[in-house]
């Protein structure tokens, strides 16, 4: 048997066991990263993950590569509970993860190529941004035909307050050439058979915005592992998938990253495609920001309620964009009644809104509808693709009123 000569041995042991139990109750996996974060200044590490997929009603879309979706009654705090955020893995996280040993690597078109340790990264300048996070497959599963992939209802969005040093002030200290257009992010997922690891890059003008960053913080604690502890990108307005968790390498490159997730993976059809065309590479691009969006959270989808005051309520966001308005129809779609939104509101999350309704006994078709503030509306019928991309036609639930 092995023995352990020291308390880092016996760390890097309980670490490795904990990870590998996969699926075991792990308050033993966040034991490690606990105990070494607090000597590293992290404040306070009562890390409030989520460790069994579905635990806390999550809604479990795949158990082989954690996929968990919020449901949409839970869209009724602006920021969202860590353990109540959507999680999209797209292969194994990473098993060992220590934060004594994890480095930032910084390079490519670079005069200054540096190497970050964790306590370095921890003592940069911090920002926060709060961002509603979507993932590009989000409504999926609504689209109609159906495509394959992850079968997303409308709960791969959730908002947090993100915090670390913005990406531009470590590119800076890295002396980006002038060659440099555009910045690859590298996770440290574990790689299944022949999957391609993940990797995309970002243009150099978005990698420069000043609230673009190296999160090591959700809503004020430390990222849990899902989320991509110890540092992600954190790309606010994009989909999610450019914001690579468990982050490792940085690398500015003079073109964009050709590789399995930049394409043929997160592209959109340049021109409008019905069902069965054939679509070329070349008449695709890469998705970057988010659709004006809104996701009915209450009443419920077959909900039977007392006749009397309703209040309908959910979330609307716009990536880059703001909400300006939202409007509510309780007759199908015939009347459009303009919804209250709420008074937490930050460049790039989502507005929470509600619509006082007296309702009559009946059976209703609700539906919600977002305008942003560049004059974009949620389409009636939304952008059909072959990968299911940017569902966002306006919401709609069915309620039965006594
Ligand atoms: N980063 C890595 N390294 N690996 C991944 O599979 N998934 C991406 C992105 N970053 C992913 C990743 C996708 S598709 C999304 S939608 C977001 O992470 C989800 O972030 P979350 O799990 O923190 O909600």
């Amino acid at each position: 048997m092995k023995t352990i000569n020291s308390r880092r041995d016996f760390l890097r042991q309980v670490s490795a066991a904990a990870f590998a139990a996969g699926a075991a109750p792990s308050l033993l996996s966040w034991a490690l990263p606990v105990a070494r974060n607090q000597s590293l200044g992290f404040p306070d590490l009562a890390v409030p993950g989520l460790d069994l997929p579905g635990e806390d009603g999550m809604i479990v879309r795949s158990f082989r590569f954690v996929d968990l979706e919020t449901p949409v009654e839970y869209f009724n705090t602006w920021l969202t509970p860590v353990p109540h955020f959507f999680v999209r893995n797209h292969m194994h996280e990473p098993s060992e993860l220590s934060a004594e040993d994890w480095r930032l690597t910084v390079g490519g078109e670079s005069e200054r190529p540096l190497t970050l340790t964790l306590s370095e990264l921890l003592k940069l300048k911090t920002h926060s941004v709060v961002n509603t996070l979507e993932c590009a497959g989000n409504g999926r599963s609504l689209h109609r035909p159906q495509v394959p992939g992850v079968q997303w209802g409308k709960g791969a969005v959730s908002t947090a307050r993100f915090s670390g040093p913005r990406l531009r002030d470590i590119l800076q200290r890295a002396a980006v050439k002038s060659s440099g257009k555009h910045v690859m992010f590298r996770g440290l997922d574990e790689v299944p058979g022949k999957v391609p690891p993940f990797i995309r890059s970002i243009p150099i003008e978005k990698a420069f915005d000043s609230d673009t960053l190296v999160a090591t913080h959700m809503n004020g604690a430390p990222l849990t592992k899902h989320h991509g502890f110890p540092a992600r990108a954190l790309v606010p307005g994009w989909i999610g998938a450019a914001s690579c968790k468990w982050l490792t390498e940085i690398k500015v490159l003079e073109s964009e990253f050709v590789g399995n997730f930049m394409s043929p993976g997160y592209r959109f059809p340049d021109q409008p495609v019905k069902p069965g065309d054939a679509v070329r590479p070349e008449d695709t691009h890469p998705l970057t920001e988010l659709n004006v969006k809104s996701v009915i959270s209450g009443p419920l989808n077959g909900a039977s309620l007392k006749s009397g005051k309703v209040s309908v309520h959910g979330a609307a966001w716009a990536g880059e964009a703001d909400i300006v308005k939202v409007e509510v129809s309780t007759d199908g779609g015939a009347n459009w009644n303009r919804a209250t939104l709420g008074h937490d509101q930050s460049h790039y999350a989502w507005r929470l809104w509600t619509y006082e309704w007296k309702a009559k006994g009946g059976d209703y078709s609700i539906l919600s509808r977002a305008t942003d503030s560049r004059g974009r509306t949620q389409p009636d019928t939304p952008a059909w693709n072959p990968s299911g991309y940017l569902y966002n036609a306006p919401d709609q639930v069915k309620i039965h009123v006594a």
